[in-house]
């Protein structure tokens, strides 16, 4: 991940009159729901960004915040260096939710108290019964002649309310399964956010509209508005170079940056020869033909086929492709004259996961290298339009810009590309032989419309070699395997069930339709303990 320090767009610095975007902050208390948190207020159409809990009023303030959304966490209010929150985030002038934790945490600061009560612990699914003397805000509209289903996860509960508060729902051993003041200040001790609370989505709607008075103007053309104008006041007249990658993430990119301001932007595709089948092709069609955006194709295939020439190791094949891949974008950037900004494709959940991993001390399991990863030293500043964008965000945006639905909606792809789906040494053979395989897979999976549905597929291609029978004769070739997962962050993966049918008829014609390979295997390993790639 590179660093980003020389260029950060502030969102929300250049926003126009007739855009009242308001921003609802979520202040992060170590929950690992915190992403979904935003996700369902995005999903509301309302502008949210999460924040570390030492936020003072006085910034989210002058960012307009209309509301306040504090994350649950793994630590007990008690526990030392427990995350606290600027005390007077909670005198009423700005409304706050509090979920699990962030309930826990407004009821002490407020005096009331928290305590294991009784033993109870809940963790996993429960049922609450909303107060319906006390008409909570939160369950408007929600059903409350029977008990919810709820998502419970927490030690602690509340066992006495701060002043001014009523229970607003208990569960069946919890007295206080949510409470507010009526006032501004809400709490749940359950989480709203994840899937098993079937009717969440609706309470945090309820607080965003209800409560806050949210404006649903979060929507597709809004963003794109509003990127357009930041891009213009960014790079003035100067020159801006993007790199693309093939994926959805850099085209977007390009896309918006090219409608901002037009030729003064230049796209730099570094054709690596480890795309898959087709895409090259694409890339260099859709921009230089299609979209008539300024295209340098650099073809560096040789050169990093020539780089990899025997090399067995994942890490030095990621290493060798991420320094080619650099080196070659940079001759062609040198060969543009002054250029004064470099475009990117960074998203959200990035940006939310570096700054993580800045206080975690975590083992590298393998170099991630991302296409456009270029080192600190950089000459250029960074203009990323995605930066506050979650993938499906940058999907929509795609399409209205007119990016064609197969690039839309494309699995992710690793930036050293197939040289990590080939175990082993990466020749051009291999790379034609594995693309063929990949294309068969992926348009089987699209025609049992199955594609979308799972996170990624694709086909590796391995060194062992079997004996099989084709006709009458004998051969000896290689074993490929299919890998399909399903998966919401790609952090974690359970492997897809795909129905037999299919993955017959697609060991049947790889094996039938690419010569070298006589076997086909299906991988039906999650993450973890295996990861997504092979390498
Ligand atoms: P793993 O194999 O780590 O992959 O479970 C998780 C996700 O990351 C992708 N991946 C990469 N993406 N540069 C990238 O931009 C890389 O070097 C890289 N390695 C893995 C992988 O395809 C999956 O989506």
């Amino acid at each position: 991940m590179i660093e980003t320090d020389t260029f950060y767009i502030i969102p929300f610095q250049n926003i126009k009159a007739e855009l009242p975007m308001s921003l609802v902050a979520i202040l992060d208390f170590g929950s690992q729901y915190s992403r979904l948190i935003a996700r369902r207020v995005r999903e509301a159409h309302v502008y949210c960004e999460i924040f570390s809990s030492d936020v003072t009023k006085a910034e989210l303030q002058q960012r307009q915040c209309a509301g306040i959304i504090f994350s649950g966490g793994p630590n007990s209010v008690y526990d030392d260096g427990a995350p606290q929150c600027q005390p007077d985030l909670l005198d009423g002038e700005i409304p706050v939710l509090g979920i699990c934790y962030g309930m826990q945490l407004m009821a002490r600061a407020l005096g009331g108290t928290v305590e294991l009560f009784h033993g109870l612990r809940e963790y996993g699914p429960a049922t609450i019964m909303p107060n319906t003397d006390a008409q909570n805000i939160l369950f408007a509209d929600i059903d409350t002649t029977e008990p919810l289903h709820v998502w419970m996860s927490h030690g602690d509960s509340v066992t006495a309310l701060p002043a001014g508060f009523r229970v607003s729902a208990r569960s069946a051993h919890n007295p206080v399964a949510a409470m507010d003041n009526g006032a501004g200040l809400f709490a749940l001790q359950f989480h709203p956010e994840v899937a098993h609370t079937p009717q969440g989505a609706k309470m945090i709607q309820n607080f965003l509209f209800q409560v806050c008075h949210c404006e649903p103007n979060w929507t597709t053309e809004n963003v794109i508005e509003e990127a357009l104008q930041k891009i213009r006041d960014t790079a003035g007249s100067e020159k801006v170079i993007c790199g693309l990658s093939g994926g959805v993430d850099s085209a977007v990119t390009a896309l918006l940056i090219h409608k901002a301001i037009g030729d003064q932007l230049t796209c730099v595709f570094v054709d690596t020869g480890l795309l898959r089948m087709g895409e090259a092709e694409q890339v260099v069609h859709a921009f230089r033909d299609e979209f008539a955006i300024p295209l340098v194709h650099a073809d560096a295939q040789d050169r990093f086929l020539q780089r990899l020439k025997g090399v067995e190791d994942p890490e030095q094949k990621r290493s060798i492709i991420g320094n080619e891949f650099i080196q070659v974008f940079y001759d062609e950037a040198a060969k543009l004259d002054g250029v004064k900004f470099l475009a990117q494709g960074t998203l959200y959940p990035d940006v939310i996961e570096s700054k993580s991993h800045e206080t975690a001390a975590s083992q590298t399991i393998k170099t991630h290298h991302n296409v456009g990863g270029l080192p600190k030293d950089l000459k250029f500043s960074l203009i990323e339009p995605l930066r506050y964008l979650f993938k499906d965000e940058v999907r929509a945006i795609g399409a209205q810009l007119g990016l064609p639905d197969e690039w839309v909606w494309r699995h992710p792809f690793p930036g050293p590309g197939l040289a990590i789906r080939i175990i082993g040494e990466v020749t051009k053979d291999r790379l034609d032989l594995l693309r063929r395989a990949d294309a068969i897979f992926i348009e089987e999976l699209q025609n049992a419309g199955l594609y979308r549905e799972v996170g990624q597929a694709f086909v590796v291609l391995t060194p062992v070699r079997s004996v099989g029978v084709m006709g009458d004769e004998r051969t000896y070739a290689n074993m490929a395997a299919l890998r399909c997962v399903t998966t919401g962050d790609f952090m974690t993966a359970d492997w897809s069930r795909l129905p037999y049918d299919l993955l017959g008829r697609t060991a049947n014609r790889i094996v039938n339709e690419t010569h070298g390979i006589n076997r086909v295997v299906f991988d039906v390993t999650s993450k973890p303990p295996a990861t997504i790639e092979w390498e």
